[in-house]
């Protein structure tokens, strides 16, 4: 049964870093990112700008999405980091905790969810996700990551 926590906890950021990993979509400098980020908000640091949600499988975390409140806006967030583990991918649980995070963000009072995404064909699935996911193509940023790799800018009305 698929079951979803907001709480973090210790063995999260080792939890994170292993989800991260098994994509093959991040160099490991990339996928520690998130770790840090969950190893401060175990802290007790930035609890408003980030904020985690777990998908659990039989108990077992398989998915997890960081997100939170853009600094200097009462009511947009940001989906920063959104992983799912490598052999669960396709499987309906990224628009599950897609959809579960729509609500909680709904129930903290957001109004719109922004995430950026490359525009590489590596990324190509990961686009079409967002879509399927209801997220609309807002802007693309002209060789934002690099000369060859396009910051495509998505987001979703609440
Ligand atoms: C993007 C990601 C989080 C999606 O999670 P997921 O659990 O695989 O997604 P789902 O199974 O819920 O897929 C939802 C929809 O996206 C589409 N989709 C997912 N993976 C796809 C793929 N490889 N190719 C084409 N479409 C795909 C599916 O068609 C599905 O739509 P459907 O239910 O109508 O068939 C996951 O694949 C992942 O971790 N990717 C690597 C890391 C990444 O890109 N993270 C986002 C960084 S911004």
């Amino acid at each position: 049964m698929l079951q979803f926590r907001d709480e973090i906890t210790a063995n999260d950021p080792e939890i994170i870093r292993n989800i991260a990993n098994s994509t093959g979509f991040f160099d490991k400098d990339t996928a520690e990112i998130s770790v840090n980020i969950a190893q401060t908000t175990l802290k007790g640091y930035n609890k408003d700008n980030y904020k985690f949600l777990f998908a659990e499988y039989n108990g077992k975390t398989i998915a997890y999405a960081c997100f939170g409140r853009i600094i200097d806006s009462s009511s947009t967030y940001e989906l920063y980091w959104l992983s799912t583990l490598n052999e669960y991918r396709g499987l309906g649980i990224g628009k599950k905790i897609i959809s579960e995070l729509i609500n909680h963000i709904k129930n903290l009072g957001g109004r719109k969810i922004y995430v950026k995404t490359d525009g590489t064909s590596q990324y190509a699935p990961t686009r079409k996700f967002y879509e399927k996911c209801g997220f609309k193509n807002e802007a693309i940023l002209k060789e934002y990551y690099e000369s060859y790799d396009d910051c495509y800018i998505y987001s979703y009305h609440l």
